[in-house]
This record gives C-alpha cells, structure tokens and sequence, in this order.
C-alpha cells in the first residue's frame, strides 16, 4: 500500500517545493499528516479508512477562520494567541521557539508492547528543530495493524549549552471539525467514580484534569470521546475516543476558538511542574492513544477493549479466577482461622482465589486501626502465628489460590519505617508533612531511588520468598497533601509528580520483569487508579470501594467505555451496602457484578444457606460465561443516565455464536411502562437458543429454551417482565435479569 502522496506545496512552504501526505492506517482508520521540511507537520485527515484517490483529494485546513493546521504548535515564534503544545524558556532566557521538520520516515515496526505482547504496525517519526537553537523535539505517530488504534507521543531532546525550562509539554494536537460535537468525559471522586458527562462543545476551553498526585484518575479521568454529529448514540454516529496513557497528573484540553476546529490537547499537567532538561538531557511524554469509530460510542469501546487485551493489560488472554476479597467481610480484623474460614467458603461456592486484605503486618505497631503500620511489611504474628506459610497452607488445604494486599508506596508516621526513614516521606521544605488517613498517612517520595528499591523490594520479598502467592492487590490511599520531595534538589522541586510517576513506573516495570506471571490489582481507594498510564503492569483494577449494585450499574457503565470487563473487579457484597446502606437482594447483586469479572467481598459465614446456593450457581454459571464476559465484544444497549428506569448491556463472543445479555431496572413504579430492549452485535443470520441465569423465579421467561434469529432479537428484542414471579413473603422491588445466548 502506497503510504506516501507527493502534492503541489503550498506557495507557502519555506523550502522544498513539494509536500507529502503521510498516511498511517489501521485496519479501518486512516491518520493523514502533511509535512514538508522546513514547515511545521501539518493535519491532514483522522477518519473512516481511505482510498488513495481520495486521499489524493482532501484538501488542506485553512488559515485564518479555516482552521489551524499545525499539529504541534509551539509557543513564541509565531503561536502566540492560539494554544500550544509546546512552551519553554531556553538557555539564555528566550521565551520563543519554533519547531520545523528536518527530517522524517515511516517504517513498519515488530517491537514489544507495555504488556509483552508481541504488535506489528508503522512507527511515523517526525524530527523536528528550531531554526536558531539546537533543541530537537520527536514526534512519533504509531499504527496497529490489528486493531484500529494510533499512539501519538514526543521526545524533546535538549542540545543547548545549559538548562531549558520547559513550561508546557503537551502531545501533538487533534483537530476536531465544528459541527454538532459533543463530549464525553468522566468524573467521580471516592466511591463515586466514572461518572459520566456529555455535553456539547461550544467556544471556550474544556478543560479535564485531575491533580491528585498519585491517584490520578479519581476526580477526573483521561479518556474522552468526541461525538462527531450530535450527542453519541451507543451503535451509530462518528465517533472519536481519545485517552492519555499516564498515571500522573494530567490535563485535557479542547478548546475552542475563532476558528472552525475544534482542538484537542492531552497531556502532563503543567501546573506546579516546570521542567528543567538539562544539557543532553531527553524528556518523553507519555502516549495518546486514538481511535476512530463510525458505529458510536460501543466502537470506541471495542477498540479500546481490543487493544487493551492484546497490548495494554497484563494477561489480557487470560481468563481471571473467581474470587473472594477479605476487605469488606473483616475489614483489619484478619487471622489465621478467619482467613482459613474464608479460603473453604469461597471454595465450597465454586471459587479459585482467596485474597487476604488489609490489616495482616506490623510487629512493633501491628495494624489494629487504619492510623499505622503502612511500611513496615512483615506479618503480625499475632494476629497470624504461623505467618504466609500457614495461609499458603490453608490455601492449598482449601484448593484455593492465594493473594495479599499491600500498599508500597505509603507509610504511617507511626511505623518502624518512618523512624527510620523520615527523609523518604514527600514533605513541603521547612514544613510538617500534611498527613491523610488514620491521622498519620504519608506519601513515599518515589522519586527516591532508595524508596524504588524500598517498594520493589516490598514485593521481591514476598514473592521470591513465597512464589505460591497468586495475586497482590497494590493499593495507594493517598494524595500529594503537600508539595516537596527530600530528595530532589530544591531547584528542581518542580520535577516532584513527573518523577514521582517515572519511579512509580519503572518500579512496576522492574516488578514485571521479574514477576511476569504474577496477577495484579490496581487499587486506589477504589478506581483512583483506572488508568493506561499503569495498566500494563496491572491485570486489573478496583472499580470503586462503593459495592452497592445499582451504584455500580452506572460506575461499571461508565467505566466500560474505554476499560474491558475482564479489568473491571466487581464483587457482590453484603446487605445492607456498607457504603450506601441500600439493602439489595442478593439475585440483582451478583446480576450486575456478573457483568464484570466476578467477585465476592463479604463475610460468607455470615450468609444464609439459600444464599450460598444462589451465589454457588451464579459463580458456576458465570464459568460458562466468563469467556463471553471477558473476551467478548461489549454493546452497551440502555444507558442508566437515559432516565428510563433502565439499563442493559451485553457481550457478544467474537465469533458471535455466543453473547450473554444483562437487563437490570433501576426504579419501581407501579405499571411503568418499560422500553423493550434490541440486542445488537449478534449475526441476523444466526438462530441463538435464550437460556436465563441466577433464575428466582417460580416459572420460566416464555423465551426460555426458545430460539430466536439474530434478526429478530436486533430488531425486535424480548419483552423482560417488570417484576420476579416468587412466592408472596419474596416479593420486593427489584428486578433483573441474565440471559446466555448460544446458537443452535
Ligand atoms: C482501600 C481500598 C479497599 C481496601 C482498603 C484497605 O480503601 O480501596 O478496597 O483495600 O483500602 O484499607
């Protein structure tokens, strides 16, 4: 396929007399730059995949009210109204630059994803410099050839005599034609996460960030879709999805000028974090992953899900084991016969994995209370005499596997580990450190190459010295509360959350090297950490420490849009909800954490026989599913924030011969008047068998065993009754409803 088209340059164009299109393509997207060397890389093109003829056509953006066409404008020179992706301060204190192509090439590439998979695709390198300083900045643009998505990313390389500043450091831009475009983005805050928020784009700056330091994706999320021709629809429409891959603190912009685009910028954040390269020195930014969808918002999803499996998660082809969690069940109350208990209840209802929370270490401060012990890693043998071994023999005994939480990259002043080590802690200069949870939380400087050491040795001590653990739940429960590191000198204090993001990484990336098999959690209390930028070390995530089922229909809804359901841990737990209070049935519980990958956080000893068998045949059950669940392609049907009392997803084999469907109504009135829901996704062609699982109910659904086209589940869909046919005195108000389609 002929990549590069030769056009006629502009009169414009300061030097070669031709300039090329550039094509990068996936198997449906094209991305089309315009570069010329001694210009700036201009857009071309982001959409539906083209034909060269086509391509040979599009014309360029405009100037003036047209629209800008520069992918990376950078500030000074000549960007000094508009926003720019690049900002610094050069040696001798010039605040202009000006970044244009020297160089370029597209080859194809054969390298290692985050997560060690093997990809292939184009790797665009666009080489960039300055007219009067020797400052280099690298564009790169980056193709799958399976799957429809493109990273974009920079490295800014400075070949000055002494230090730049760099003030703003952005990935190149996006241009988005105005129009009717809407955005969707995300928000929450602890217990409420991924919630979701679409609105039109209207002149002005949308400006999505979040600050939080180490938990970065718990107020604000970095993915977003634009909606290209009005607010998204869930099967149809253009839609593009965008997310910055970074665990740290970030900042999306689209604004929206005088012009007829629309502009997307993503990115570090830039406040409070000036960076001062030093001569020679190399800064990368982290990637932009971008995808183009012309069948709405469930295109995006699935290939973001696609791409996440293949090349992002750990293990993304791994099914995951069905668990119970200790958290909610004991909270900090853990030992060795209540960990046992547990082990056998999980296994005796069908489970493979028991992970054992927080509250298990801590000699000279064991952790009674949430207000100590966080750093000092050696198990408190009171509460468990015969330490990680007798667990690991408990487990065995139970034939369950075993997995730990942890918390390496915090401390409690009260622990051995402060007092040894009160420099490691991030603390504002001349100040007393801000401190969080319990009273007494503090924040690791991993910018500390010793504190790296401290935190991967965390984890090379359990697993070397018990390679039986299965899992680690790594969990982070506090923010930056204040701005200082003790180990970063104090004129470059401003270096604090890039380089407290860059040792997180690459001690996760040491971890990994080391420990490739082992499966773990990213946990931030709760969905603090529902990001790419640390993805690739994680085979999962916690969606949120909030457990309740019809709080998590819209936190799961919203989290689905660019993170698979194999990463979702969604567990059912007690009633009354220990967060909300809200009592809801068991059945409408393990229906929704059903949709995810299953787990449980509850005390089972405390549960009713008649539950346990509900929970037992749900969990064999789900085994029948789970491959549909976790490899499955997602079509979210019935949005929960569509104000129908409604919401229903589905999954769908990528074969097609199989797909399980969710139906779970989120209000009770007396004859409302439901919407009947269409299936999407299924072949029309194929005929698909209903069977329902979890059923309560005293009579089957009259589609039970029946079977039905493609087509018509597509076009009509199936009538759900509004309530459960149960006996008298087990009536309640809720309803909800699993069904596995196989074909004939
Ligand atoms: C955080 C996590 C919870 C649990 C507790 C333990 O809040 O999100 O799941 O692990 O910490 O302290």
């Amino acid at each position: 396929m002929k990549k590069i088209f030769l056009f006629l340059a502009s009169i414009l164009a300061i030097s070669s007399a031709y300039a090329e299109k550039v094509e990068l393509r996936t198997p449906n997207n094209s991305f089309i730059v315009d570069l010329d060397k001694g210009a700036e890389p201009k857009f071309v093109y982001f959409g539906p995949a083209l034909k060269s003829q086509d391509i040979a056509e599009l014309p360029r953006l405009g100037g003036g009210n047209g629209g800008r066409a520069e992918l990376y404008p950078a500030y000074g020179a000549t960007h000094t109204q508009s926003e720019t992706c690049l900002a610094m301060r050069h040696a001798d204190g010039n605040m202009s630059t000006q970044m244009l192509i020297s160089d370029y090439k597209l080859q194809t590439i054969k390298d290692k994803a985050p997560n060690g998979a093997d990809r292939t695709g184009e790797l665009l390198t666009i080489t960039l410099s300055d007219p009067i300083y020797p400052t280099t900045v690298h564009l790169y643009y980056q193709s799958y050839d399976d799957v429809d998505m493109i990273e974009t990313w920079t490295d800014i390389t400075n070949g000055e005599k002494k230090t730049v500043t760099l003030t703003q450091f952005y990935n190149p831009l996006l241009p988005v034609r105005r129009g009717d475009v809407w955005c969707t983005h995300f928000h929450g805050t602890w217990a409420s996460e991924a919630q979701l928020t679409e609105e039109p784009l209207n002149n002005g700056t949308l400006v999505i960030k979040d600050k939080d330091g180490v938990r970065n994706a718990m107020v604000g999320r970095s993915e977003i879709m634009l909606s290209l021709d009005g607010k998204a629809q869930e099967n149809y429409g253009a839609e593009i999805g965008a997310a910055l891959l970074y665990s740290g603190n970030f900042r999306i912009t689209v604004d929206t000028d005088d012009t007829d685009y629309h502009y997307y910028f993503s990115g570090i954040n830039p406040d409070n974090s000036e960076y001062h390269l030093k001569k020679g020195e190399t800064f990368t930014t982290p990637r932009t992953a971008l995808t183009y969808s012309t069948t709405g918002t469930n295109g995006v999803s699935q290939a973001f899900h696609r791409w996440a499996r293949r090349y992002q998660l750990r293990h993304g082809n791994q099914e995951r084991m069905i668990l119970l969690n200790s958290w909610e069940g004991v909270y900090l109350n853990v030992n060795q016969e209540g960990m046992d208990q547990m082990m056998h209840d999980i296994k005796s209802m069908g489970g493979e994995l028991f992970v054992m929370d927080d509250g298990w270490f801590g000699d000279k401060y064991p952790r009674a209370v949430d207000n100590s012990s966080l750093g000092d890693w050696v198990v408190d043998t009171r509460k468990l005499p015969e330490g990680i071994p007798g667990l690991l023999r408990d487990a065995k005994k139970n034939g369950v596997k075993f997995g730990i939480w942890i918390e390496p990259e915090m401390a409690n002043t009260v622990s051995e580990l402060y007092e040894a080590h009160p420099d490691w802690i991030i603390k504002a200069p001349g100040r007393e450190p801000v401190k969080g949870r319990g009273g007494t939380q503090v924040v690791l400087d991993m910018a500390n190459p010793k504190v790296q050491d401290f935190v991967f040795g965390i984890v090379d001590n359990l697993l070397s010295n018990y390679p039986e653990i299965a899992y680690i739940k790594w969990d982070a429960n506090a923010p930056v509360m204040n701005h200082g590191s003790q180990y970063l000198p104090m004129e470059d204090q401003s270096h604090l959350y890039i380089k407290y993001h860059e040792g997180l990484n690459s001690t996760l990336k040491r971890i990994r090297e080391k420990y490739p098999d082992v499966i773990i959690q990213a946990c931030a209390s709760g969905g603090g950490r529902v990001t790419y930028g640390v993805l690739p070390y994680f085979d999962e995530f916690w969606v949120s420490d909030n457990t309740d089922a019809l709080q998590r229909v819209r936190m799961q809804w919203g989290t689905s849009y660019f993170f698979p359901a194999i990463a979702q841990a969604s567990h059912i737990s007690a009633a009354p909800n220990h967060q909300t209070f809200r009592s809801i049935p068991l059945k409408f519980r393990i229906d929704v954490a059903m949709s995810g990958r299953l787990g449980m956080e509850i005390q089972p000893k405390n549960m009713t026989d008649e539950e346990k068998e509900l929970c037992t045949k749900a969990i064999a059950d789900y085994k029948k599913i789970r491959p549909i669940v976790q490899f499955g392609d997602i079509y979210r049907l019935l949005s929960p924030y569509s104000g129908h009392d409604l919401a229903s997803t589905m999954f769908v084999s990528e074969d097609k011969k199989q797909a399980v469907f969710y139906w779970w109504k989120l209000e009770t009135f007396k004859n409302q008047h439901l919407p009947r829901i269409k299936m999407a996704g299924l072949d029309p062609n194929k005929s698909y068998t209903i069977h329902e699982l979890n059923r309560i109910d005293l009579r089957p659904l009259p589609c039970e065993g029946k079977s039905y086209s493609g087509a018509y589940l597509m076009n009509i869909g199936l009538e759900m009754p509004l309530s459960h046919t149960v006996e008298y005195n087990k009536q309640n108000d809720w309803s909800s409803r699993v069904l596995h389609l196989t074909e004939e």
